[in-house]
């Protein structure tokens, strides 16, 4: 049995916390997409910890932890995780396995990135910079190296004509970078040996036997459904399925095979990197969700634009991934307003609509709001859904009915404790 954990719009919805909370219901953790361009947040017992590539279940006694095939790994950024980790005295080589088949990210990769963006001007993409899109490029192109390749003695061969490819690349984009490739090398050769001390799998057949065996296996996405590389806000996306259907591809699950689809969203909006945003707020409400929100990327500390829940696009994610149940975050960021916004349909060239159009930029669509009552009481200490002021209810109850899907989890705070079941 899988089910699945989805961000449903541009990300930084709070998988990390989620899962951390519903781990100790699986025996397995599985990460199917994206790379180190996630930043996962914790936080139980006072502490916070980031994790980017590494499943949300690290933290769990019980639970196995796999990176698939459909991941970028970083050996550079996962030697920093790994490292960061070591003070919490986990069974690391029993606990975390890595797919074979999943793509190595060079350090050339994240130059290529860079030099890609910089040649883009007003136009890019806002990307991370963690060379994640160039990975896919090469992992469809039929270039890349993968994880399995570093249990051969010839995987440097393979590393240099990649890399100098990748040079030869560089110098096309003609953009102004600064870097040190033997250095860079040296790094990744370290993050290397690091990674080659872990346990490599055949991660398919891992989950085919633990499937077999009725294990409970929960499939951990990153980003979001509208950073989809096919659904997504198109270029401004990530490169990769971000949605339901990436699960399948990057773990070797049968759509068959899934059962619960969790889909996560915040109370309001959050978007980091460019690219368009139709409720995105410049007022003094979108920086009171920003500071009360705490919204800077896990990642990359950039702040995130803030804006008003979008229920045309959520309903769309709804839909593309069949979820079957869903996740409020940060309901208690939007206590002390007044009025809550919700947009239920947009105004697109005219015309009311309340699907997604080919094109959201601003100067095609604009929100059409619905107007709901706020709620002052702060929500944070709460533990039970009978303590959820009413106006808060009614926003739950609205939501439901929109989207025709249960509100099963209310989150109240970063905290694994302040999480609220309905
Ligand atoms: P990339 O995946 O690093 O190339 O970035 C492409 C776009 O996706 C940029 O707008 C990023 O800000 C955004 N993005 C990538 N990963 C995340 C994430 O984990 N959370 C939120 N936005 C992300």
């Amino acid at each position: 049995m899988v089910d699945l954990l989805l961000g449903l719009q541009w990300g930084d919805e709070g998988k990390g916390k989620i899962v951390d909370v519903l781990t100790k219901e699986y025996d397995i953790i599985a990460r199917f997409q994206g790379g180190p361009n996630a930043g996962h947040t914790l936080e139980f017992d006072g502490i916070k910890h980031v994790l980017h590539t590494i499943p949300s279940g690290i933290f769990h006694k019980n639970a196995i932890n796999i990176v698939g095939n459909g991941v970028v790994i970083d050996p550079v950024i996962f030697k920093r995780e790994l490292d960061n980790l070591q003070k919490f005295n986990i069974d690391i080589i029993s606990k975390l396995l890595i797919s074979r088949k999943a793509h190595l990210i060079l350090p050339t990769h994240r130059l290529l990135d860079a030099a890609s963006e910089a040649s883009k001007g007003k136009a890019k993409i806002g990307s991370t910079l963690k060379g994640i899109g160039p990975t896919y490029m090469d992992k469809t192109g039929r270039n890349g190296m993968r994880v399995g390749d570093l249990e051969f003695d010839d995987w440097k061969t393979k590393y240099r004509a990649l890399a100098d490819k990748h040079e030869a690349m560089i110098d096309f984009y003609n953009a102004e970078i600064e870097y040190n490739l033997p250095e860079l090398e040296a790094e990744f050769c370290e993050g290397v040996e690091t990674l080659k001390k872990l346990t490599f799998i055949d991660s398919e057949e891992y989950i085919f036997k633990a499937q077999a065996e009725g294990k409970k296996i929960l499939a951990e996405g990153a980003q979001g459904s509208l950073l989809d590389i096919d659904f997504g806000t198109y270029p401004f996306v990530t490169s990769s399925n971000t949605t339901a259907a990436g699960a399948c591809t990057g773990l070797g699950v049968a759509p068959n095979k899934i059962e619960k689809v969790l889909g996560i969203f915040k109370a309001y909006t959050t978007r980091v990197g460019s690219g368009p945003f139709p409720t995105e707020l410049f007022d003094e409400d979108g920086a009171t969700m920003g500071r009360v929100g705490n919204e800077f990327g896990a990642t990359t500390g950039r702040p995130r634009r803030c804006g008003w829940l979008d229920l045309v696009a959520l309903k769309y994610a709804v839909q593309i991934n069949g979820v079957t149940e869903l996740m409020m975050m940060k309901a208690d960021v939007l206590s002390g307003f007044k009025t809550i916004k919700v947009c239920t349909a947009y105004d697109y060239k005219g015309e009311k609509i309340q699907h997604l159009p080919y094109n959201i930029e601003s100067e095609y669509v604009s929100p059409i709001y619905t107007e709901m009552k706020g709620w002052a009481k702060d929500l944070t200490k709460l533990t039970t859904a009978e303590e959820l002021p009413t106006a808060l209810n009614d926003y739950i109850t609205f939501l439901e009915e929109q989207l025709q899907v249960p509100i099963k989890i209310v989150s109240v705070g970063p905290d694994r404790l302040q999480t609220i079941r309905r």
